[in-house]
């Protein structure tokens, strides 16, 4: 008789690990990172004391968050043979091209792997330094244009958006784009975390690992969600047209980008957030923005009265960001590299954890095929 074992499909309600770094409240919307109301960070303090934070646990004091700022500020170019990577492939798609320049950076690390934490704090921060520059220059060479260097007087977040625009961003976009990247910064053991740990558990180095994390975002089910939910957008065109699209598309079993995750059974705090900027970027976008917040705000009130309380299928954090994209001028095809450059940090921040006291990832899987078949030679098969 064989054993009964019991799958945990998707690994849904199974638990990793120990961790002190992220919590994630899904039944009352709440995150925090270290302690710290996600609400509070967004408002109040910035991308770089954000990693501090997650990288060290504790909140930098005026004189570590200067020192902090100078190693970020002092990792953000890229090698001319990075470059030319990236020129090579500049007509795939962007993640795939950032993921490849991400194993490329270890090319420069002559040696990827430590077991010392101080020196893997180091590889982190030039892997979150480092990121935004090589998406930024993705989304140059994608139109066409010259890649721009790095600019040390401009913040991390606006500086990504310098090097991307060409242009240095006023107060308002930089500070959306900050939100934005500290929103992203950090979730737990989500797909593309749980990938970087799978790997880095290996102790494979941790270029590796962000790689892994990256293959891992790629799919619309994670974060390519925000570019499928303003294709949808686009699709839908009208505002008018948004309840009967939505009918149609529940109907057909079709799945609503940007809305439900396998945590949050209510409304997703960042997603909260994210909405509040819909109403202070209203008077400066252009049409087809406003068509877009117009859509989405229909959307969403039309989700939550159907599927919301009923079956827990709220908006996350993918659902606002298109439009917010937009206006700070981040094309669709960017999307999932920016969250994927907000994103190292707690990728990063994971795998130092995890490797305090690390143990090899290695499941089982129930065998249901056939055993013990008779070999034909291939001589005798029909
Ligand atoms: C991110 O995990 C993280 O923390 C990720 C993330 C992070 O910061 O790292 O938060 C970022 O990835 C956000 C999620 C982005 N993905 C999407 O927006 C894609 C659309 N949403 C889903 O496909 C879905 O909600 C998942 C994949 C996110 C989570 O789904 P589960 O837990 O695997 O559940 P499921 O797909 O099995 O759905 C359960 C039921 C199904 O209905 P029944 O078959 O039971 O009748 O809920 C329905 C689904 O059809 N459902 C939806 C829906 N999501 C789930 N129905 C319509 N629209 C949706 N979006």
């Amino acid at each position: 008789m064989t054993e009964q074992v019991e799958i945990k499909e998707g690994l849904d309600g199974v638990y990793i690990t120990r961790s002190t770094i992220c919590k994630v409240d899904g039944q009352q919307g709440k995150l925090y990172y270290r302690g710290y109301k996600i609400e509070d960070l967004a408002e109040k303090s910035s991308y770089e004391e954000v990693c501090f934070l997650l990288l060290y646990g504790k909140l930098p004091n005026k004189t570590e968050l200067e020192d902090f700022n100078k190693k970020l500020k002092g990792e953000r170019k890229i090698s001319e043979n990075l470059k030319m990577l990236i020129k090579g492939f500049s007509t795939a798609n962007t993640l795939d091209v950032l993921r490849t320049a991400m194993s490329a950076i270890s090319y420069d690390d002559n040696q990827p792997y430590s077991a010392d934490e101080t020196e893997n704090i180091e590889k982190a921060i030039r892997i979150i330094s480092k990121t935004p520059t090589i998406a930024a220059a993705i989304g140059r060479l994608k139109q066409g244009k010259e890649i721009i260097e790095p600019d040390d007087s401009l913040g991390h977040a606006e500086n990504f958006l310098y090097m991307l625009i060409g242009s240095k961003p006023d107060k308002e976009k930089s500070k959306l784009m900050d939100v934005m990247f500290i929103l992203h910064a950090e979730h737990s053991s989500n797909a593309s975390t749980f990938a970087t740990l799978v790997a880095c558990s290996t102790l494979a180095d941790i270029y590796a690992g962000v790689t892994a994390g990256m293959a891992a975002l790629k799919g619309p089910l994670h974060g390519g969600a925000d570019e499928a939910a303003i294709r949808m957008m686009r699709e839908i065109g009208n505002p008018e047209n948004t309840e009967t699209y939505i009918e149609e598309a529940l109907a057909g079993k079709r799945k609503i980008m940007g809305f439900g995750h396998r945590v949050y059974k209510t409304y997703d705090p960042r997603a909260r957030i994210l909405k509040t900027y819909l109403d202070k970027i209203k008077a400066n976008s252009g049409e087809e923005i406003n068509n877009f917040i117009s859509i989405s705000l229909r959307a969403e009130k039309m989700m939550i009265e159907k599927l919301g309380k009923s079956h827990g299928i709220w908006p996350n954090v993918d659902f606002f960001s298109g439009p917010l994209y937009l206006y700070l001028g981040i094309r669709i095809e960017l999307f999932d590299t920016v969250f994927a450059s907000a994103r190292t940090v707690g990728w990063c921040s994971h795998v130092i954890e995890y490797w305090k006291n690390n143990k090899l990832f290695r499941p089982l899987e129930e065998y249901i095929g056939e055993l013990d078949l008779g070999y034909t030679p291939i001589e005798e098969r029909t």
